[in-house]
């Protein structure tokens, strides 16, 4: 498979997301990595592997995407580097040094958001021998997957998105909400079936954690729904499973997947991974 400028390019499972090969993204030119984010805008995923990036070029290097977003947990941002967010198991001085097992559970993030982000990407600083694998769901493909008639049951869905609910029901980090917090993060609401502003292509587009209800559908058969939805999509046909290796960058797209962080044994490994957001615009 080949780009415009001649990217080296192989799928990550059938029909989603790319490796991008013979690219390192601190010194390609202007094209290249023009060529990089179209790969990104068309396949859902992308993966670099061998990347040798500070703090500062990741900051650049997403800026390619969109701006770059803020994070909602400030103290686990890089000192100096606030678009930069830490996930890890490290202490200092006893002190995390990051958020552990932040993004266990499938979800897409910022969902609580009115503009959540358009792209996530992660950057393997330190990574455990076994475990921590990162999972993608490919919602088109779950979407294409369903029959005309269930796809018009569900078109036309909401949902309620609240993260004053997902901290405080959260497996990992649950935690009491200062009123700042409440006050920046109110709930709000999206659709079940996203549109993909770059050609109009359909995706399921559920989550956990956040999702408290399907608007105007009583509970609990509202969540059960999301919950087959979220089963449906996870399921082996529509996943990549990322294993990570130092210097890899995995970036996907939010607006057509979801993803899951897996657990690791932390009595034994470090993981530390550099997060990073473009922001993204409102679903429809
Ligand atoms: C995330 O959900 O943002 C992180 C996933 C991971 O750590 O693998």
């Amino acid at each position: 498979m080949t780009t415009a400028v001649q990217l080296k390019t192989q799928e990550l499972k059938p029909g989603f997301g790319a490796e991008i090969l013979d690219v390192d993204l601190a010194r390609a030119d202007g094209e290249t990595l023009a060529g990089v984010v179209d790969t990104f805008h068309r396949h859902g995923a992308i993966l670099l592997r061998g990347q040798d990036m500070t703090p500062a070029q990741l900051v650049d290097f997403v800026a390619l995407f969109g701006e770059p977003e803020d994070h909602t947990q400030k103290q686990f941002t890089l000192p100096g580097q606030p678009k930069v967010f830490v996930l890890s198991n490290r202490e200092v001085d006893g002190k995390p040094i990051g958020a552990h097992n932040d993004g266990v559970g499938w979800h897409t993030d910022y969902s609580y958001k009115a503009q959540p982000v358009m792209c996530t990407m992660l950057y393997a600083v330190e990574v455990p021998a076994e475990g921590s694998d990162t999972l993608l769901a490919d919602g088109c493909a779950a979407w294409n997957a369903l029959s005309p008639e269930r796809q018009k049951e569900l078109d036309g869905l909401r949902l309620h998105h609240s993260y004053q609910h997902f901290m405080a029901t959260r497996e990992f980090g649950r935690q009491e909400l200062s009123d700042e917090l409440k006050r920046d993060n109110p709930d709000v609401e999206h659709p079940l079936i996203r549109t993909h502003p770059a050609d109009g292509r359909k995706a399921l587009w559920p989550s956990t954690g956040t999702v408290t209800e399907v608007v105007g559908m009583e509970n609990p058969k509202g969540l059960e729904l999301v919950d087959e939805l979220v089963e449906f999509m996870t399921s082996d046909p529509f996943v990549f499973r990322h294993k990570w290796q130092v210097g890899d960058v995995l970036m996907w797209d939010n607006r057509c997947t979801l993803h899951t962080g897996t657990l690791y044994d932390d009595t034994k490994y470090f993981r530390t991974m550099h997060r990073l957001w473009a922001k993204g615009d409102a679903p429809y």
